[in-house]
Parts: C-alpha cells; structure tokens; sequence
C-alpha cells in the first residue's frame, strides 16, 4: 500500500497567501496543515509516498524533505500545472506501479486518522472505496448517490441540485483499476481531469465502488474560515505548556508558550499558542489564537486569528477572525487626516470598521 498526497493546485480561495506560500503549509496550531495529513498517513502503517507538487515544490520540499521526520519515505512528482485530482494520479502513474493506494489532499484535515479507513480497504478489497460525510450544503461539494448496501451509484462534482447530502472527503483508496480509468478521461468544463469522472467511470463499467460515511470532523481548509475553524478546533484539545517566559502576564486556560516565545504585561486567554521567539507585549491574546514564530504583537489585542511567522501587530485593536501573512506589519495609522494607510498585495482581503 501506497499514499499519493496532493500538494500542487493553485489555492486561489485563499489569496494573497497562497500568492507567495503553498497553502498546504499554512499553519494549524503553528504546524502545517499538511503535516497532520502525512502522520495519519504514517500512523496507518504506510511507508512510501509520493507527494504531487506544482509551483511551490521548492517551499513543500524545504519543509517536508525526505519525510523520515515523519516515518516515511517521500518521492516528489512535479506537475506541470494544476489539471486536476485525476490528472494527478496520472503523471504518478510509474511511482505508483500496480500498488493499491491511499491519496490524501493536502490542505484537508480529518480527525482521528485514517488508519481504520485503510484496514477496512485492505480487509474487503473492493475496487475502489470513497469517504463521505454529511454536510449542509452539498452544492459546493463532489455528492455521491448511494445504493442501498453502501456502494456507490453516481458522483457528481459541484451540483445544482444534489441528489443527497453526502459529500466526497478528501481521502480515496485505489487499486490499480483507476489507472484505465484515468488513461480514458476528457478534461471537464473547468478544464480538469476529474477524479470524480473517474470513479463514475469505474462504476459504469460494473467495477465495485464502496463507501464509508464517515462521522468523525473533516474539513477542506481551502478556504480562511475553515482554517479558522480547524485552528479552534486542533488548539482545544493541545496540551498546556509553558516553555517561554511569561513577566507580569495572566495566562489562562490552555496556552502554550513555545520556547524562547516572552509575553508581557499581557493577558493570553487560551486555548491559544504563542510561537518560538515571539514577543506578546501590553497585549490582549484571545481564544482559538495561533501566533507564529518570531511575531511581534504590541499594544494590540488579537482573538480568533492565525498569524504566520515573523508578522508585527503594534498598537491595534482590535483584530478578529483573521489570517495575516507572514512578514506582515499592521500599525494604527497617524492622527490626522483620519484616513487608512493601505499597502495590500494582489487579491488581499480587509474588513475596515469605520464609523467615521
Ligand atoms: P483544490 O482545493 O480542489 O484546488 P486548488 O488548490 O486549485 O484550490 P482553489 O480551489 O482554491 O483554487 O485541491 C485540493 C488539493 O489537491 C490541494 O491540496 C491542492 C491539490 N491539487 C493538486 O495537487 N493538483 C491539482 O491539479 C489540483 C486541482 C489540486
């Protein structure tokens, strides 16, 4: 068995980030999402990976390395362009060889591992074998229609009117079968080869397609409030511990300090974490707060955020909800005239309150 994490794409729900960083590497609770991807990966037992990179090989390949960090032996494949799930699997079709295999999206987070999902894949066999999970609104999602014993009928990527709710979890186990079905693929409107075209063409030709609800947490991270989301989430069940220093500062509930992280004259209302290196200063850190490593917060009060590595936030409060780039300054603007100092990259977000 095999696993095929997809780490290429182009990210553009989550502009102006993934302007300049992988999105796979925006970090939950200061660790990279993928890398909650790669230790279920190890924990079910797999060893040899294959990692699909595009434009941000270099960053994913600094981070990940020859993934023995992590257990497992990692060979990366390039691909030229994001043309989709599918396509994926095409250009890894020699790494792959005839082995069954577990690919794993990159920018997706599903609690409690896969490890049950891959031994009840091995134990039955069937040809190929999604996850499904309920979700409110399918029609933002790949919705698969169920026959009676669990297998599967029909996939349909983003539809107008869903014929259940039970939408595709980034997880998918294969055996070799899906590379005929690959091979035979025409790109969709959107211009990508599909993997959702795939499993239906597998289906249609009488292969066994089964299916596993899932009821556990899962979310695609694709977007900031599911980001958001997953921070809370990850941040509520870490361990406490106080490995920076904390001057005349109130540290409540769980907080974690990383070393060489000084806060104070503050108050960190946890769950939150602050980043080795980061300095908190006559500021308020509020719950579901991650705070990157070298960061500056100053005269500022921050909740519900994610702060990527080396940001400064002095002098502003008060900031909510929010993802902030790495190296980003924000300041208060001077006095007068009332006005806001914008210097925003390409496809930026603000949400100026001004009752001004
Ligand atoms: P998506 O989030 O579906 O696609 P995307 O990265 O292009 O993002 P957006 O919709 O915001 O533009 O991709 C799911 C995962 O698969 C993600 O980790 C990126 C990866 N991926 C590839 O590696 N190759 C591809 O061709 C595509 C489409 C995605």
């Amino acid at each position: 068995m095999k696993a095929l994490v997809l780490a290429g794409g182009s990210g553009t729900r989550l502009r102006p980030i993934t302007h300049t960083s992988a999105k796979q590497l925006v970090p939950v609770a200061n660790k990279p999402v993928l890398f909650y991807g790669l230790e279920a990966i190890a924990a079910a037992g797999i060893r040899e990976l294959g990692i699909v990179v595009g434009d941000t090989h270099a960053e994913i390949e600094a981070a990940v390395g020859d993934g023995s960090a992590f257990g497992l032996e990692v060979t990366y494949l390039r691909q030229e362009a994001p043309l989709g799930l599918a396509h994926a699997v095409l250009i890894a079709r020699d790494f792959l060889g005839d082995d069954d295999f577990v690919m794993y999206l990159g920018d997706n987070f599903i609690v409690g591992g896969i490890s049950d999902i891959v031994s009840g894949f091995m134990a039955k066999k069937p040809d190929a074998q999604i996850m499904l999970t309920r979700v409110g609104d399918p029609r933002q999602f790949g919705v698969a229609e169920l026959h009676p014993d669990g297998g599967v009928k029909s996939l349909e990527e983003k539809p107008q009117h869903p014929k259940s709710d039970l939408a595709l979890v980034g997880v998918y186990l294969f055996t070799a079968a899906v590379h005929e079905a690959v091979a035979e693929l025409k790109p969709s409107w959107r211009g990508e080869l599909e993997i959702t075209d795939a499993i239906q063409w597998l289906i249609d030709r009488g292969y066994h397609v089964e299916s596993t609800t899932i009821t556990g947490y899962w979310k695609d991270t694709g977007n900031v409030e599911d980001m958001l989301e997953v921070n809370r989430l990850v941040l509520e069940s870490m361990e406490p511990a106080v490995q920076g220093e904390s001057l005349d500062s109130e540290l409540i509930g769980r907080v974690r300090l990383e070393p060489g992280a000084r806060v104070e004259r503050s108050r960190i209302v946890g769950p939150a974490v602050i980043g080795a290196g980061a300095r908190v200063a006559d500021s308020y850190v509020g719950p579901f707060t991650s705070i990157g490593a070298d960061c500056v917060i100053a005269d500022s009060e921050i909740e519900y955020s994610i702060v990527l590595p080396r940001a400064s936030i002095e002098g502003v409060r008060r900031i909510e909800a929010s993802l902030i780039g790495h190296d980003v300054q924000v300041t208060p603007a001077p006095n007068t005239p009332r006005a806001h100092r914008l210097v925003l990259g390409d496809h930026s977000k603000v949400q100026i309150h001004d009752r001004t």
